[in-house]
C-alpha cells in the first residue's frame, strides 16, 4: 500500500515534491529503483522485510524499530552544477546523516568509511547507495530508532539510546537529511571533500584493510582521493586507494 505525504511526514513533504510511505515494503531501494522517481523523492517504510546492504548482505530490522530511506540524489542538475562522481555519493549521505542528527541534538555520531553512521557503543545506521534505471543514484539509509526487545544484531544502537524520541524526531530528522543533501550536491570538490572529512571518523586512523579479493592488511587512513576513495598507507610506505574495501577501525 502506498500512501504519500501522511501527517506524520509533514515535515519531510515541506522539502520533497514526492514522498511515499510504504506500510511493508521488500527494499525502499529496491522499489525507488523500480520506480524511476523524480529528483529528491523520499520513499519510507518502518517494516522493510528484505533490506539490503554493501556486500550483498542483509539489513535487519524488526517492524517499527528501524527508519528505511531511500532518496533519489540527482546524478546531473540542468543548471550546470557540478556531476558527483558515484564514489562521493554514500559519504556525502554519512556526513549529511551525522550533520542532521547532530541538528537534533545528538553529538558523538560520526561516518565510518564508507558507509556507517557510527557512535561509540555501536552502530546507529548504514547507508547503500544504488543506481537506477535511468541512472539516478539512490541513496538508501538504515537508522535504527528504538528496539522494543533485542538488538538486531549486537552492534546496533539506536536513536532513542541517545536521545528522547519525541512524535516528529524521525521526520525532522528526514527533512533535515534532504536539506542536508541539497546543500552538500552543490559542493565544489574541495569544499566537498573538506566537508566529508569533518564528520569522518576513518581519517588519521589505522585501519584493517578487507580486499573483495585478496588478504587483509593493517595501514594508516591518511585522506581521501579526488573521487573519494580511502588513502591509506600500507607498511611498505606505499599509498594504495580503497573504493570497494571494507575498512575497520584499529586502536578505538
Ligand atoms: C549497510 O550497513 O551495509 C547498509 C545498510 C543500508 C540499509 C538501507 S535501509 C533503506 C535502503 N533499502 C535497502 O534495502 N537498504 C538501504
Amino acid at each position: 500500500m502506498t500512501i504519500s505525504a501522511l501527517p506524520e511526514w509533514s515535515l519531510t513533504a515541506r522539502v520533497s515534491n514526492s514522498v511515499t510511505v510504504l506500510d511493508e515494503v521488500a527494499s525502499t531501494n529496491t522499489w525507488a529503483i523500480e520506480h524511476q522517481l523524480e529528483p529528491y523523492s523520499v520513499v519510507l517504510s518502518w517494516n522493510q522485510t528484505h533490506g539490503r546492504g554493501r556486500w550483498n548482505r542483509s539489513w535487519i530490522s524488526q517492524p517499527g524499530e528501524a527508519l528505511a530511506l531511500s532518496v533519489v540524489f540527482p546524478p546531473s542538475l540542468p543548471d550546470g552544477q557540478v556531476s558527483v562522481s558515484a564514489s562521493w555519493i554514500p559519504l556525502l549521505a554519512g556526513t549529511s546523516a551525522v550533520r542532521s542528527l547532530a541538528k537534533l541534538g545528538i553529538e558523538g555520531v560520526a561516518a565510518k568509511w564508507p558507509n556507517d553512521i557510527v557512535c561509540e557503543a555501536g552502530k546507529l545506521g548504514g547507508i547503500l547507495t544504488e543506481v537506477d534505471g535511468v541512472g539516478q543514484p539512490i541513496i538508501g539509509l538504515g537508522l535504527n530508532v528504538q528496539f522494543s526487545k533485542d538488538r538486531p544484531v549486537p552492534q546496533a544502537v539506536s536513536l532513542a539510546e541517545l536521545r528522547e524520541l519525541e512524535p516528529d524526531t524521525v521526520d525532522t530528522f528526514v527533512a533535515h537529511f534532504l536539506e542536508e543533501l541539497k546543500f552538500a550536491r552543490q559542493l565544489q570538490a574541495q569544499e566537498r571533500s573538506r566537508h566529508v572529512r569533518e564528520t569522518l571518523l576513518t581519517v588519521g586512523r589505522f585501519v584493517r584493510v578487507s580486499p573483495s579479493n585478496g588478504e587483509s592488511w593493517n595501514g594508516f587512513a591518511e585522506g581521501l582521493g579526488e573521487d573519494g576513495a580511502l588513502l591509506v598507507r600500507d607498511d611498505h610506505g606505499s599509498l594504495l586507494p580503497q573504493r570497494a574495501s571494507e575498512v575497520e577501525h584499529l586502536y578505538q
